[in-house]
């Protein structure tokens, strides 16, 4: 279906640019992972996941109205070539909302994360384009529909529209609108979350492109979905329970199944680097001496340690550079 007819039926008939808008989303961890396309247009997924929001760490977007011919995109203050991959899927989205004659814009984007080093920046990136959207043109829509507007930026984007533990559920729609985040009301203060950052290299071969070649050519991915749903129940009760060694337990079996997929694609994708085995080998023997500390890791090689807060100094002493993230605010 096309995106921009269905995203019409959601709009005012009349809109008009305010004089600027500025929206924050963060960023999000997957502890149950979004891996394959049941529909490639519109980010339709083949599994339900379910994430975790990284609190401050996310994405700031300013849009603001000018007379000028052209957009003028920025990431993190510098100017960016308005002919590169980054600009155009911004302003393709952008024109989804905008309506014909209507002002060019100025797209500020921060990022007080390493763009593209598996830390999905493009979740929290349009997730606030989405937000900032939806403040420029006083679109009023409903959080759910923000949701699954900005999935179509990019899958991941569905969550980051909320704080804390958010499942994104599959949805059966064809045009994809029951296919959006819906935050969990549950909480966890002393969770913990460590960015283990092994390269800040771009990854070379994006998730869109991961995903399709391990749909396609991996056999193994048939076993994917039912471990999926599998790992999506077990923590919600991990969460219900604030069962600590069961999220974590799963949340690493998860990221491992997905990996497992891509490396049995053809050609071969493996995202991991020397470190990042390493640092694996490194988790499975402090857990041996009794830490209770597990890991996820996304389509690139940095890995994101998931402990609670009375193990954060013996985390903290084995990973000296670790960047610890309390999704919950302080415990
Ligand atoms: C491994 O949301 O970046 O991080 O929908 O093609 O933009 P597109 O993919 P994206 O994929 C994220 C994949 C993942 C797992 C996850 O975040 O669930």
């Amino acid at each position: 279906m096309d995106k921009r007819a269905i995203i019409q039926g959601y709009l005012p008939q009349h809109i008009e640019p305010q004089e600027t808008a500025r929206a924050f989303a963060p960023s999000n961890i997957a502890l149950c992972k979004y891996w394959g396309k049941r529909d490639a247009n519109l980010n339709l997924p083949i599994n339900p996941s379910l994430s975790v929001g990284l609190g401050k760490l996310g994405t700031e977007t300013r849009l603001s109205p000018f007379d000028d011919p052209q957009d003028r995109v920025s990431l993190n203050g510098e100017a960016v070539d308005p002919s590169s991959a980054f600009a155009l899927k911004l302003i393709a989205f952008l024109d989804l909302f905008r309506p014909a004659g209507s002002p060019r814009l100025a797209i500020d984007t921060h990022n007080n994360i390493p763009t593209a080093a598996g830390l999905a920046s493009s979740a929290s990136g349009f997730a606030a384009l989405m937000k900032a959207i939806n403040e420029l043109y006083r679109l009023n829509l409903p959080v759910e529909v923000l949701s699954a507007f900005a999935r179509m930026g990019s899958g991941s984007a569905s969550r980051s529209l909320y704080d804390g533990f958010v499942e994104w559920r599959m949805g059966v729609r064809e045009d994809g609108m029951d296919s959006h985040g819906v935050p969990l009301e549950a909480t966890w203060p002393e969770l913990r979350v460590g960015l283990l950052t092994v390269t800040e290299a771009e990854k070379p071969v994006g998730s869109r492109a991961g995903m399709a070649r391990t749909v396609k050519s991996a056999h193994l991915y048939q076993s994917w979905p039912l471990q999926a749903a599998t790992d999506l129940e077990q923590l919600h009760q991990a969460i219900a329970e604030r069962d600590f060694e069961r999220l974590g337990s799963t949340a690493e079996q998860n990221a491992l199944s997905m990996h497992a997929t891509m490396i049995a694609s053809w050609p071969p994708l493996l995202y991991w680097q020397p470190e990042s085995v390493a640092a694996m080998h490194r988790i499975w023997r402090l857990r041996e001496e009794g830490l209770a500390l597990y890991f996820t890791m996304d389509a690139g090689p940095n890995i994101k340690l998931l402990f609670e807060a009375d193990s954060q100094a013996a985390v903290c002493q084995a990973f000296p550079e670790l960047q610890v993230v309390t999704p919950f605010g302080s415990a």
